[in-house]
C-alpha cells in the first residue's frame, strides 16, 4: 500500500513502516529496508523514512 501511495503522489513526505518485528532491536536484519544510504533496518533507523531515501 506505501508503494501505491508512493507512486500516485508527487510531493515530498515520509513513510512510517511499523510492523510485526522480529527482534525490534537491530540484530535479525528481518525489517531491512533499501535506501539510497544503504540498507536500513526499520526497528533501529526508522520506523520513519523520507519519500525521497526509499528505494522500492
Ligand atoms: S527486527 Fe530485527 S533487525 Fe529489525
Amino acid at each position: 500500500m506505501l508503494k501505491a501511495v508512493y507512486n500516485a503522489t508527487t510531493t515530498s513526505g515520509s513513510y512510517s513502516f511499523e510492523e510485526r518485528m522480529g527482534c525490534g532491536f537491530g540484530a535479525c536484519m528481518g525489517c531491512s529496508c533499501k535506501t539510497k544510504y544503504g540498507n536500513k533496518r526499520i526497528c533501529k533507523d526508522g520506523p520513519v523514512l523520507v519519500k525521497e531515501e526509499i528505494i522500492w
